[in-house]
């Protein structure tokens, strides 16, 4: 009915999607999730809401996490956090797979499950089984009483706000934001990580709603490049390290929305397989950030390349190397090597924002996905 639309038009605030405005919210809702738990003074994060003493932190042998979607490509970052900053090994299932599995589960293994909505059938599931064999488990969830919270020992909110496109972004960025402030949290515990570093990692955190900014004053660009390939049939996201998640999360989130058939892949994998799909002006997005894997991951722009392949570039501000070797790139400002993520994903979802908008999809409901899946 008319007063529906009308309520649903103030709703947006003036974007003509849920899903623009929610990539928008992402300069505040960041902030929303980090504030009050750090002191960038003396390296600490404090998390009240986690009932896990200093000891037990200390005897975590393995950390197991669990989700699904877009909730699962935020886990698969989480154990770079984990491992670099705390050396905690981490695992990272797929729920449903992990329910069925037969996972070799000891006391002192701390199940973690990511879910957006906290009602993913198959992320309850496995956290429950998680229980039977007498773990600790964290819910990183955004729902405030929803399922998960009822299960777990520790209930960590991403504060994000209520996100109604089908499509999760801003509790994408929200999840990671815990994720990071839970391994600084444990690296401190375990002494992994000293003040100064602490520090340093806090610091930058502080910078990222900033640095979302900068990015969402540069749309245009995204836009430009989004429908300059928007009509093709083939996506492929290349990433490696912290950037290989990303780009399984670019992936997703073209998928979902626009129907272009978009993959990503580990850079290294790209000769083991998807070199065999790239045409000519096939279009490769590269995350290529500087890090420890900068040289890397320009050897798979090369390879790429010589396939005659379109490369569109997320890169660094300043990097003026990479526009030797690639036909876009789309800007991201610095920062520190494990932030980058969080920066890069903002710009591929504007990318798959505006390719979904020149193919006229229906961007906040796409055709066959729900925002939660409670059933099976
Ligand atoms: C659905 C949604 C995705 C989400 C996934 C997991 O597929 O469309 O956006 O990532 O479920 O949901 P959860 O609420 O558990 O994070």
């Amino acid at each position: 009915t008319t007063i529906e639309w009308d309520i649903e038009a103030a709703e947006k605030a003036g974007y003509e999607h849920f899903m623009l405005k929610e990539i928008h919210e992402q300069a505040t809702s960041v902030h929303d999730t980090f504030a009050g738990k750090l002191s960038e003074l003396d390296g600490s994060v404090n998390l009240e809401e986690l009932n896990i003493s200093d000891e037990e932190i200390r005897n975590i042998d393995r950390i197991e996490i669990i989700a699904c979607g877009t909730s699962w490509n935020a886990g698969l970052l989480g154990k770079y956090f984990f491992e670099n900053l705390a050396g905690i090994h981490t695992d990272v299932d797929i729920a449903s797979e992990f329910r069925y599995g037969n996972p070799i589960m000891r006391h002192n293994v701390l199940s973690i499950a990511i879910t957006q909505s906290g009602e993913t059938a198959d992320t309850l599931a496995a956290v429950k089984s998680c229980k039977a064999y007498g773990c600790s488990s964290i819910a990183i969830t955004n729902v405030v009483g929803s399922s998960i919270t009822r299960v777990v020992d520790s209930v960590l909110y991403t504060r994000a706000g209520p996100e109604i496109g089908v499509a999760a972004t801003k509790t994408f960025t929200a999840q990671l934001i815990v994720l990071y402030l839970l391994s600084i949290r444990f690296a401190r515990a375990r002494g992994t990580i000293n003040t100064n570093e602490a520090k340093d990692l806090l610091i930058e955190l502080k910078r990222i709603p900033g640095k979302i900014q900068k990015i969402l004053n540069h749309k245009a660009e995204i836009r430009e490049c989004a429908e300059i390939f928007a009509e093709e049939r083939d996506y492929f996201f290349v990433g490696r390290n912290v950037n290989y998640p990303v780009a399984l999360e670019g992936a997703l989130k073209l998928k979902e929305i626009s129907y272009i058939h978009a993959e990503g892949f580990a850079g290294g994998e790209l000769k083991h397989g998807p070199l065999a799909l790239l045409d000519k002006g096939t279009p490769v997005v590269a995350i290529a950030t500087k890090g420890h894997v900068y040289d890397k991951i320009l050897s798979n722009i090369k390879e790429v390349k010589a396939r005659e392949a379109m490369v569109i570039a997320v890169a660094e501000k300043g990097d003026t190397e990479i526009e030797k070797y690639v036909d876009h790139v789309l800007r991201i400002p610095p920062t520190h090597e494990m932030l980058a993520p969080i920066l890069s994903s903002v710009v591929l979802q504007l990318l798959a924002y505006y390719t979904a908008l020149a193919r006229d999809c229906s961007i906040d409901k796409p055709k066959n996905l729900a925002k939660s899946v409670t059933v099976e």
